[in-house]
């Protein structure tokens, strides 16, 4: 059963580097998220989820950890990631931290002893083969770079060696079980991480690449799921009310596996979303080939089918209703930004919808204003996704507000363009995509059947007409096209419903029997 604060929860996702610099050293810090603590709020999310913030080389944006118990010191101090917890609660906000349980940076001195040639506490930390020579049997390894005779495993770039967690399916003699006692020290040493954080007032994690634990895994994830579950008894007996969200993109494993929420993401797990795929489409490419055909269903008059989605989300959302629930989001700090593709009118559409599904909504920082992907060159192992990663726009000052510091210190530029949005500009503009997204998350907030509980049905999902659905009494519906529509509504919901429009974007109106929508439009009537 997942966290009973998850019911009416939405969450920001911050990447520390970019959201906001408190000392003027151009790069964002922990002073900057408790001063904006207060922005958070009033947009309608009251749980955060950071981006690693842990000591680290920098290698993969601080997917290297180097120190899973100390604050990158560009960020601050653990002090103030502390005052960071108890800001936040009393603003009625949960924090999330980034756990990264599948590898650690190549710096990390638990790896250091590991490439010792003498045998140590942490020789089995990681994953060796026996001899300089012989590889990792299909998976990826390193060789000739350390005084230990023997070829490390890769759990992502070169610089992030796999943790040991065992083998499933034990083929080779350098292999572990799962049940070894040095992948049981493994599992250990993240579950004394976690709860060093968690006693530090910390709420939970996300989980990176969760489901990349034990190797020689069988298709249902047997060995990493085990691993998952023990995390879970003990946040059971210890943390009761801790939340952790996976990336894993298996909602029916993940959930099953212990965790309370699990992302709807690709099919390899990571990169960009198929929410986006299907919704904001960057022609089925990650490096956003505007040239490809154009199927978002959120693209006015593009023709996408909806369908594409919810064959998936449906399945999963029926299959893991009991045990937790699927986060959607707007995107994330390895995607592209969907305002890549879509207009201001397109995005409200798309976060309306996001926002009255079930589960546990998660928007990206920025997403709210419609910041733009941006052409820039590759920092901290971003490649592609560095577009998404650039400092928030908060207003007309130096640096659009981000940082007090010189332009040619920034983590990355600010968006030099003429319209580059920003709050400022947009709260003061009724009809901005900031307030509308305002909007929407205080009528979740407000209507427990919007949240993340409440029933969802399907009622209309033929293409080139309204999208209609129940979410408990209410009913929602969406119209992307370009054109107006009417929806009859069945007998049987017509006489529930009193007609009244509690929210819309665009035109809207209902009368007994039948709802009229406008182009672009979207309504939530009960
Ligand atoms: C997924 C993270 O979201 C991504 O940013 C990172 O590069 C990889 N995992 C490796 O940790």
């Amino acid at each position: 059963m997942a966290a009973k604060w998850l019911k009416d929860t939405v969450f920001y996702e911050i990447y520390p580097q970019s959201f906001k610099d408190s000392n003027g050293d151009g790069i964002g810090d922990i002073g900057g998220i408790i001063e904006k603590l207060g922005y958070i709020k009033e947009l309608g999310c009251n749980a955060l989820w950071i981006n690693p913030c842990f000591d680290s080389p920098f290698k993969d944006a601080g997917y290297d950890v180097r120190d899973y118990k100390k604050v990158a010191p560009r960020y601050g101090t653990n002090e103030d990631l502390f005052r960071l917890f108890e800001e936040a609660h009393k603003k009625g906000i949960r924090v999330l931290l980034d756990l990264v349980p599948g590898h650690t940076s190549e710096e990390h001195p638990w790896f250091s002893e590991s490439q010792k040639a003498q045998k140590n506490e942490y020789s089995d930390r990681f994953i060796w083969t026996d001899f300089c020579f012989k590889g990792a049997k299909g998976l990826p390894y390193v060789g000739g770079e350390s005084e230990r005779s023997g070829c490390y495993i890769l759990n992502f770039f070169k610089c992030q060696p796999a943790l040991n967690y065992g083998f499933l399916e034990v083929t080779e003699p350098w292999q572990k079980s799962f049940r070894d006692p040095a992948a049981i020290a493994t599992r250990e040493a993240i579950k004394d991480i976690m709860r060093f954080w968690l006693s530090h007032g910390c709420d939970g994690f996300r989980v990176d690449m969760a489901s990349s634990l034990v190797k020689n895994d069988d298709e249902k994830k047997s060995g990493t799921s085990a691993v998952w579950r023990d995390v879970r008894r003990m946040l059971e007996l210890e943390f009761p009310d801790a939340a952790m969200v996976a990336e894993w993109s298996n909602p029916p494993l993940a959930l099953r596996a212990g965790y309370d929420m699990d992302f709807f993401l690709n099919d390899a797990g990571n990169g960009y979303s198929t929410l986006m795929r299907d919704y904001y489409n960057h022609g089925g490419s990650i490096h956003g080939d505007k040239s490809a055909e154009d199927h978002s269903y959120f693209k006015k008059d593009a023709g996408g089918n909806i369908n594409r989605f919810l064959d998936q989300y449906l399945d999963w959302y029926e299959d893991t209703r009991e045990y937790g629930y699927i986060s959607l989001l707007t995107c994330n700090h390895d995607t592209i930004r969907p305002s890549y593709n879509l207009d201001r009118e397109e995005l409200k559409l798309a976060y309306a919808f996001l926002f009255t599904l079930p589960g546990v909504p998660f928007l990206y920082y920025g997403d709210e204003i419609g910041m733009k992907y941006l052409d820039v060159p590759t920092k901290e192992g971003g490649y592609f996704r560095t577009g998404s990663r650039t400092p928030m726009q908060w207003d007309d000052t130096a640096n659009l507000g981000f940082s007090g510091g010189k332009a040619e210190n920034l983590y990355l530029p600010v968006d030099a363009s003429a319209d580059a949005p920003t709050v400022k500009a947009q709260e003061s503009d009724p009809d901005s995509l900031l307030n509308t997204v305002r909007a929407i998350l205080a009528l979740r907030h407000s209507k427990e059947d919007l949240q993340a509980d409440a029933e969802l049905r399907m009622i209309c999902t033929e293409p080139d007409r309204p999208l209609v659905y129940m979410r408990g009494k209410l009913l929602c519906i969406l119209n992307p096209g370009g054109s107006g529509a009417d929806f009859t509504l069945p007998k049987e919901l017509s006489e529930k419903l009193n007609n009244e429009v509690l929210f819309k974007i665009g035109e809207a109106s209902a009368e007994k029997g039948s709802v009229h929508v406008g182009a672009q439009s979207f309504a939530v009537i009960q």
